[in-house]
């Protein structure tokens, strides 16, 4: 293929949200592809990978990455197939994955992108063996170290990230429970993923009352994707010696007020528990470690990934307010091209 006749769409921040970001704080730009230079390669975009830390991206304050700037072209995971290739590591057709941008056409540094294993799917990519499963997998086993029997309570349950955290909690002999925002949500944690508990937060009333039926022994490693209220009701219930991993808290990426701290933290003193945040990316180097066991659970069928596909690169905007308005289940994400 060359890239001559190619045409580029791209999604580009167009301004700062408040809140909820809107469809005008984005930008659609069409223009022609540039051929890769020395070094680079250009990648047709299969899918786009939809997450939670983009709206954290959109805003202009200090966090582990620099914020995209105005105009840029939105970051975002994603995969897909090698168009022309100016390094040796790659050829045209080989399949990678990497930061390739809301894009149709993403010109990057060969450094930048991992070639996808023979086996895994453009989805599993951006699922179970990407981002998404390297923080369950290494949220829940190095920083919530888990030990056989214990309960695990997890936020975001049914989510990308929440729902293979119960899952790998079950697989490493633990007690599951899942926090969810619907009932269609609770019942498949339980009935297909196999978790011992769910609870609807929406519908729970006395959501600390829920969890401590839910947990009758206790919570030893409570894993929150969500933050706010359901973090304070959660550290309620924790053990002695409990693990609280802060993966995320979604429920404030868009406050417009500061955020409130959790007014159980004393609960922490009162058990002698940690509370612990961590960055995936920090975790690059021990990916490997972790891409074994869950191939093997993914092939066994020990561990199942939902995905929740959205098509055309041009709805991306819209499509990133599912996460916010819990209309997702399981890994949001864009079909952007055809495979
Ligand atoms: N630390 C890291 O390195 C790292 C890496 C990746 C992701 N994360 C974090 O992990 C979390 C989950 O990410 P994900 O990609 O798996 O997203 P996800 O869970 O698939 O989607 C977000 C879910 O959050 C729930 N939610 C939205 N607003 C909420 C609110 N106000 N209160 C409670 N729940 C709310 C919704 O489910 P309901 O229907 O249940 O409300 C929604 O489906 C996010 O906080 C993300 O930032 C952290």
């Amino acid at each position: 293929m060359s890239t001559q006749n190619l045409h580029n769409l791209q999604v580009r921040l167009a301004a700062r949200p408040r809140g909820l970001p809107r469809e005008s704080d984005f930008e659609l730009v069409e223009e022609p592809c540039q051929p890769p230079a020395e070094g680079e390669v250009l990648v047709k975009v299969a899918y786009l990978s939809l997450d939670p830390a983009a709206r954290g991206w959109m805003d202009d304050r200090r966090s582990y990455i620099p914020p995209v700037a105005i105009g840029e072209v939105m970051r975002g995971l994603a995969a897909g197939e090698v168009v022309e290739s100016r390094h040796p590591r790659f050829q045209a057709g080989d399949r990678v994955t990497g930061a390739l941008g809301w894009q149709r056409f993403a010109r990057v540094a060969a450094r930048e992108l991992t070639a996808l294993p023979a086996t895994a799917s453009y989805l599993d990519a951006l699922g179970p063996l990407g981002m998404v499963g390297m923080t369950a997998y290494f949220g829940l086993l190095d920083v919530g170290r888990p030990q056989e029997n214990d309960t695990v309570l997890v936020s975001g349950g049914a989510g990308a990230v929440g729902s293979l955290v119960g899952q790998i909690a079950k697989l490493h002999g633990c007690r599951a429970v899942g926090i969810a925002g619907s009932d269609d949500k609770c019942r498949w944690l339980t009935e297909e993923l196999g978790l011992d508990g769910a609870i609807n937060y929406k519908t729970a009333g006395d959501l600390d009352a829920a969890i401590r039926d839910a947990c009758p022994d206790g919570v030893d490693v409570y894993f929150d994707n969500v933050g706010g209220a359901v973090l304070d009701a959660a550290l309620r219930r924790i053990n002695r010696g409990a693990r609280v991993v802060i993966c995320g808290a979604i429920s404030q990426y868009n406050a417009t007020e500061p955020i409130a701290g959790p007014s159980n933290y004393l609960m922490l003193l009162v058990q002698r528990a940690r509370m612990e945040g961590f960055v995936v990316l920090d975790y690059v180097p021990r990916f490997a470690e972790a891409l074994g066991p869950m191939a093997r659970w993914l092939a066994e069928g020990k561990l199942k990934a939902r995905f929740d596909v959205v098509d055309g690169l041009e709805n991306a905007p819209r499509a990133l307010l599912k996460l916010f308005d819990g209309s997702n289940t399981g890994k949001l994400v864009v079909r952007v091209g055809e495979e």
